[in-house]
């Protein structure tokens, strides 16, 4: 969907062997209990290709196919062809020499978070998806790839991951799960509108997670295209303050998931009439009579995201 990167790319795979003993070069100073599965990195033969793994461990094996990672190594004809365990779980010789010596080959329960990322990111970092991760408010709070995704033991066909969304958010998000309960709601439990939607999971330059719209706009204009204008008059707050000044993103008690239970209090909020000598600033008004105070103010103040008609947004 969206502006999602595009598939990886066969090119990488002759540089897969770099790519892996790379970051295995780094591990080994890292992780002393993985000495022995990453000490000849540098030596293909510590290699001994997924077949050999199938040998033993034929159900991983088996589900490894049906993933898209089977691209891998299985693949006919693709270079570094019979590579897929190890280019996740580092040289295997070690470990079947000594008949399944857990120590001699990576284990990713026994990694730090930090360390399963970057084994992960050694593919993975590509595009505005991935790149921002190490720096992610999930990254650092030390929630990584595989507190979201599993290889083998995925729950969706889709994005590997241990859980459907927007469960696996709720997992840790209940604040959120309740905003999505209220009256007044973006879809997202239905599956409407998905949580990705919005933010990137994967991290982004902006606050809050964001993902911004393909013309780098507020990501509110992916959806709602008739709001982006632009419009010969402006209302100034939709522009400057950005939607979430009078909408709540999530859900609200308020109808139209307005912030402010009744509109009117809503305008007020900024349009206070000056009540002293002091010159107002901006934005003044209403001048005109307030007690008609039983009527919305967008009963006549109608297209109040902007208008190409009425200054004062009234309907054409
Ligand atoms: C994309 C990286 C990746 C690839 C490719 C991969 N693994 Fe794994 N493997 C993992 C991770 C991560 C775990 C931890 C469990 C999980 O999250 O699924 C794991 C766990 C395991 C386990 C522990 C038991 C289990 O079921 O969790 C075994 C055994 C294993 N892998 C063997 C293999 C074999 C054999 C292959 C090749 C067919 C393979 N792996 C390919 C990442 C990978
Ligand atoms: C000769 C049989 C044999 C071969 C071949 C073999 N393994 Fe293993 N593997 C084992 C045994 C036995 C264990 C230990 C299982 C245990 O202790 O629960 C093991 C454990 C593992 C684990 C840790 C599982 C866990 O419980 O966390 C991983 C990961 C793993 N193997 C990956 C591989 C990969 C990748 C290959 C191919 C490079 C491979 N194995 C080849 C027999 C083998
Ligand atoms: C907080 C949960 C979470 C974390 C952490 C996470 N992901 Fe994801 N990832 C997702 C979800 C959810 C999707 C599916 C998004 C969708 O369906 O639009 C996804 C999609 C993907 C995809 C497929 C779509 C794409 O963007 O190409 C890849 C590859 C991926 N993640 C890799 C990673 C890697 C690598 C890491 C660690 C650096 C990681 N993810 C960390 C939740 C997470
Ligand atoms: C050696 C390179 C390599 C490593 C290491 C690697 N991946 Fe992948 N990954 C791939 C390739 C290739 C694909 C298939 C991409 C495609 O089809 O465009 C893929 C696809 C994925 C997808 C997308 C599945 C989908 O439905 O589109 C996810 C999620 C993912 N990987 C997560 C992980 C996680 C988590 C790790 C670390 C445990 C990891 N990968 C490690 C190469 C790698
Ligand atoms: C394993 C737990 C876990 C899962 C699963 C998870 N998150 Fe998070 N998330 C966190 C933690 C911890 C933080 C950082 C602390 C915080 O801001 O709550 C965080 C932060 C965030 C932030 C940034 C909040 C801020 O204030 O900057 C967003 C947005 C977010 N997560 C969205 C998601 C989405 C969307 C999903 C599902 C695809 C998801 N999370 C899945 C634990 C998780
Ligand atoms: C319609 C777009 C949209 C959807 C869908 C959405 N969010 Fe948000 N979310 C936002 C915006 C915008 C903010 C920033 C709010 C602000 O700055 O006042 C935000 C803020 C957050 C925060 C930061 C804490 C907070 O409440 O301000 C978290 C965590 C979060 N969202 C998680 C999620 C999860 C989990 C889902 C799915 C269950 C989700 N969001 C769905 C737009 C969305
Ligand atoms: C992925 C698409 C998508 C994105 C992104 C999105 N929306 Fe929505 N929005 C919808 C859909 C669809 C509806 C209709 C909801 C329904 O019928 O349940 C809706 C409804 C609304 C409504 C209520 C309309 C009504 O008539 O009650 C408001 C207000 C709203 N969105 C504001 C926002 C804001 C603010 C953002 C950015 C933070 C945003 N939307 C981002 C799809 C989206
Ligand atoms: C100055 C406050 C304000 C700002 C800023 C604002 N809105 Fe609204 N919006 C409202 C009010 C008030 C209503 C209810 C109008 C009514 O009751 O008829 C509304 C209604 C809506 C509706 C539902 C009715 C319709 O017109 O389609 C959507 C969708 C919506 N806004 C989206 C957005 C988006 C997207 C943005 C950011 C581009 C945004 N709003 C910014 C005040 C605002
Ligand atoms: C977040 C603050 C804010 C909110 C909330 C807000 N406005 Fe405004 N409004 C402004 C600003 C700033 C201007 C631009 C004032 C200027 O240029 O002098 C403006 C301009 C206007 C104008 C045009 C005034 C003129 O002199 O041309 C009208 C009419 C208006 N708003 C009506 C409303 C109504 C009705 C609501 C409630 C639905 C509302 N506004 C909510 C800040 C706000
Ligand atoms: C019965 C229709 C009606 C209602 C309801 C209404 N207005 Fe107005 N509003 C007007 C008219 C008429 C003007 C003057 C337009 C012109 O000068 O062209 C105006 C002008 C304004 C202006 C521009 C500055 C000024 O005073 O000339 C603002 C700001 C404004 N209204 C805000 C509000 C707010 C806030 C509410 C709700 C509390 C509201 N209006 C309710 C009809 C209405």
């Amino acid at each position: 969907m969206y502006f999602r990167i595009g598939k990886l790319p066969f090119l990488f795979f002759p540089f897969l062997l770099v790519s892996v003993s790379h970051v295995q070069a780094r591990h080994v100073q890292q992780n002393t209990a993985q000495t022995s599965a990453a000490t000849q990195t540098k030596d293909s033969k510590q290699y001994v290709g997924s077949e050999t793994c199938k040998g033993c461990h034929e159900d991983v094996y088996k589900a490894t196919e049906q993933t898209p990672h089977y691209k891998m190594g299985f693949q006919p004809g693709a270079p570094g062809k019979g590579l897929n365990c190890e280019a996740c779980h580092g040289p295997g010789a070690a470990h079947v020499e000594g008949g399944g010596d857990k120590s001699k080959i990576i284990v990713f329960e026994n990694l730090s978070m930090a360390e399963a990322n970057k084994r992960c990111l050694s593919c993975h970092t590509y595009g505005n998806e991935h790149a921002n991760f190490t720096r992610s408010a999930h990254a650092s709070n030390d929630i990584g790839c595989i507190s979201c995704h599993s290889p083998h033991h995925a729950k969706t066909q889709r994005a590997l991951l241990v859980e459907k969304q927007p469960q696996l958010c709720y997992q840790c998000h209940t604040e959120v799960k309740a905003e999505f309960s209220r009256p007044y709601r973006h879809r997202v439990n239905q599956g409407l509108v998905q949580c990705t939607d919005c933010h990137n999971e994967h991290g982004g330059f902006l606050p809050k997670q964001l993902r911004t719209s393909a013309a780098q706009d507020q990501v509110c204009f992916k959806c709602h295209t008739e709001k982006k204008g632009p419009f010969v008059f402006e209302h100034l707050p939709v522009e400057t303050e950005g939607c979430v000044s009078c909408h709540t993103p999530h859900g609200s008690t308020n109808p139209r998931l307005l912030r402010v239970s009744q509109v009117n209090l809503l305008c007020l909020q900024c349009h206070t009439l000056a009540m002293s000598n002091v010159p107002s600033q901006p934005p003044i008004g209403p001048a005109h009579n307030q007690a008609q105070k039983y009527q919305a103010c967008t009963m006549c103040h109608a297209f109040i995201h902007g208008s190409n008609f009425s200054e004062v947004f009234f309907k054409p």
